[in-house]
């Protein structure tokens, strides 16, 4: 069954039952990708062997595009956040895993894809914390201001959007989507 189509003239791909549109396209996103690193090596330069983070599996194509832009040594990594429903009242729970590195005393950049209302960042930060950091600061590509609900510190913001929802460039619509180069959103509401 086909549930991922591309009509690249008209700018517009239908994944599983919505239309979608170009909103930013790729030369766009490199662009706040460059300014962001620019950001990224001014404040990290002189620090001993920061480590990037990626959170999985959205911020893949980001942390790609970002470290080849990076000019210092630095190391990476990649973790995940698992959800399931918790049997606290509270509901979903999220857990941090695949954190392999020893981050005590290291200075370490979470690569986000997007920070929505925070409630992933503000998780996951928790967990970093405990395993004592020399510092953590979080570098995300897209920051809806309009929806965080968090105290969290977001200090690098690639990209500013509303509360639209968006695929590509790692983003995914129910899984797909995450392949396209260009940010595209919801056409048909
Ligand atoms: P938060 O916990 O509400 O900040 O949401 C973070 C997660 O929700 C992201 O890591 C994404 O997986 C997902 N998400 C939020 N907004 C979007 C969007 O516009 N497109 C695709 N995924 C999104
Ligand atoms: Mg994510």
């Amino acid at each position: 069954m086909e549930n991922l189509s591309c009509e690249s003239d008209k700018g517009t791909v239908r994944i599983h039952d919505r239309s979608f549109r170009v909103m930013i396209p790729a030369a766009e996103i490199d662009r706040a990708v460059e300014r962001v690193a620019a950001a990224v090596n001014r404040d990290y330069r002189d620090k001993q062997t920061p480590l990037f983070l990626g959170v999985l599996n959205g911020s893949f194509m980001f942390m790609s595009d970002l470290i080849k832009k990076v000019d210092f040594n630095c190391e990476l990594s990649f973790v995940k956040l698992a959800s399931y429903s918790g049997t606290s009242t509270t509901g979903k729970v999220q857990e941090l895993i695949g954190l392999k590195n020893n981050i005590e005393g290291r200075h370490v950049v979470v690569v986000e894809d997007i920070v929505d209302t925070g409630e992933s960042i503000e998780h996951l930060m928790r967990s970093l914390e405990g395993h004592r950091p020399a510092s953590v600061e979080v570098c995300t590509l897209f920051f809806k201001p309009g929806s965080y609900r968090k105290q969290i510190p977001i200090k690098y913001r690639a990209l500013e959007i509303g509360n639209e929802f968006i695929v590509g460039y790692g983003l995914d619509y129910n899984q797909l989507g995450r392949n396209l180069k260009d940010i595209y959103v919801v056409a048909d509401e």
